[in-house]
């Protein structure tokens, strides 16, 4: 498998008040062609930032995004635009990314039009195919977002990603509003495209749950750093930094897969404000078992078996 994309020390900041909210500070990982990359990790901690500012729709502050063998910096505005065809993104809520006013056989056309791609029959041929891809009946074409449920509103938005044929797909928790059962449907389309079309995603969830089942690696994202990264099975196996430790012993309280669930162990202690971090570990304050050097010096990530790193002074 090639690469697709290298993520190099990508940093994204933002001003509030007169402090600086560091919401993703420093990441670093690659993608391959047809590969999936779960990043976890709780509320706030960066995560939909880090996707956005990959496809660029952040202005990165520091760092490089290699896309396909190009640097996206060193594009103007037209070949960065000619780019973002390969480059699509899913958003947890399918209803609010989808406009209102157009009937979703529009809202699939709709990027086909901005990007001048074929005539007006070739493209409702398009629309029609993809979804049929999806699978929701041609026959709903002139339906609009509210007609359809939750799920059906999910695979109408997938459609929508899948129109300009992308690479690389960033999904931001897609099925997360998604009742249980449900999940599990979108789930499946989406691996089956993967299949189908050489798809590569960055997937995007709170819980480890979704995640192990669609990842082929995992990267667990802790207050705009990434903690913990490696091939999924590497990282169950060894859940060396105790943050994946705590998300492995949580399971949502709804279990999308059916399964029994096991307790939520919470962890005590204080999260750091993002405005004003410490200057160690960021996870030092929620750690159940810190070292003297963990509220001074920040771990680097440490390679601890191949391809699987770890930022934690006990590693
Ligand atoms: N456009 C923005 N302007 C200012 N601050 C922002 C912006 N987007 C995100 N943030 C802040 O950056 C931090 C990271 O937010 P982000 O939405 O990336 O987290 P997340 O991991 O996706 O969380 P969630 O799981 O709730 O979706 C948060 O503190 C958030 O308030
Ligand atoms: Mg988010």
């Amino acid at each position: 498998m090639s690469e697709l994309l290298k993520v190099e020390d990508v940093k994204k900041y933002f001003p509030r008040g007169n402090k600086i909210l560091k919401a993703v500070d420093g990441v670093s990982f690659t993608l391959r062609s047809a590969e999936t990359l779960g990043l976890v990790g709780e509320s706030g901690s960066g995560k939909s930032t880090l996707g956005r500012t990959i496809l660029r729709l952040h202005e990165p502050d520091a760092g490089r995004v290699v896309f396909d063998g190009e640097e996206l910096s060193s594009l103007n505005k037209e070949e960065l635009r000619i780019k973002r065809r390969h480059m699509q993104i899913i958003f947890q809520d399918p209803l609010a990314s989808l406009n209102p006013q157009m009937s979703i056989g529009q809202a699939i056309e709709d990027p086909l039009v901005i990007h001048g791609i074929s005539s007006a029959r070739e493209r409702k041929e398009r629309v029609a195919e993809l979804l049929k891809i999806v699978d929701i009946s041609p026959e709903f074409i002139n339906s609009f977002p509210y007609e359809f449920s939750g799920g059906q509103q999910q695979r109408i938005g997938i459609a929508r990603a899948l129109a300009l044929n992308p690479k690389f797909i960033v999904c931001d928790e897609p099925v997360s509003a998604l009742d249980v059962s449900i999940q599990a449907q979108v789930i499946a389309l989406l691996l089956e495209l993967r299949e189908r079309f050489n798809l590569s995603y960055l997937f995007i969830a709170h819980d480890l749950g979704v995640i192990k089942y669609i990842s082929d690696r995992i990267a667990v994202m802790y207050q705009g750093q990434i903690v913990q990264i490696g091939p999924k099975e590497e990282v169950f196996k060894n859940p060396a930094h105790p943050y994946t430790q705590a998300l492995i012993s949580s399971v949502p309280k709804i279990p999308w897969n059916g399964k029994p669930t096991r307790h939520y162990k919470t962890l005590k202690g204080e999260v750091p404000s993002p405005i004003d971090l410490p200057p160690g570990c960021r996870f030092c304050s929620r750690c159940p078992i810190p070292l003297p050097i963990c509220g001074e010096i920040a771990p680097e990530g440490k390679e601890i078996s191949t391809g699987h790193w770890v930022a934690c002074h006990r590693s």
